[in-house]
């Protein structure tokens, strides 16, 4: 018999992936819904990203992650469902080229926004449930043109 491994420790595991409704982000969403992780999800995509909560039988709550409030909001949401979370995957970004010459600080700030800021605060909402639990996994994803 062959086939995907199996995690058994991920197992009804609380997970968070922000940006989960395309890419990466659903590539991820799928394998730990197929380990039998309790996965919580956001994205800007809504129609999408509740397809694929449907599909799947996770748990969807459209969100733009540069709203830090209604973020950490969401994340509270899944934690009242799913238990406090023990894996965030920090996926969410919009890796866009720009001329060097043409930023200007509004664009700086906007793509700390998307592609930084957010971790950060994702991260402050877990931490105080995973340093409860005694363990947990923080996943950041990014790119080397960061
Ligand atoms: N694809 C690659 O080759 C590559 C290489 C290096 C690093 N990465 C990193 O991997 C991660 C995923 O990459 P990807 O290629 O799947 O990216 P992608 O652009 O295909 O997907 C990003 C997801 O984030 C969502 N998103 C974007 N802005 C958002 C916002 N403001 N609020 C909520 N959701 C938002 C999008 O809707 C999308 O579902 C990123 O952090 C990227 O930097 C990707």
């Amino acid at each position: 018999m062959s086939g995907p491994a199996l995690y058994p420790s991920l197992q009804d595991v609380p997970v968070v992936i922000s940006g989960g409704a395309s890419g990466i982000g659903e590539a991820m969403v799928r394998q730990f819904r197929a380990q039998g992780a309790r996965v919580g999800f956001v994205d800007i995509q809504d129609a999408r990203g509740r397809a694929l909560a449907e599909e799947v039988g996770a748990r969807f709550i459209a969100c733009d992650i540069t709203d830090i409030a209604a973020y950490q909001a969401a994340i509270a949401g899944f934690a009242e469902a799913h238990g406090d979370a023990l894996v965030l995957i920090n996926n969410a970004a919009h890796d866009e080229r720009h001329d060097w010459s043409a930023v200007t600080p509004e664009d700086w700030d906007g793509r700390m926004a998307t592609n930084l800021k957010h971790g950060f605060f994702a991260m402050q909402a877990v931490a105080p449930g995973m340093i409860r639990a005694g363990r947990g996994s923080i996943i950041n994803m990014g790119s080397i043109r960061g």
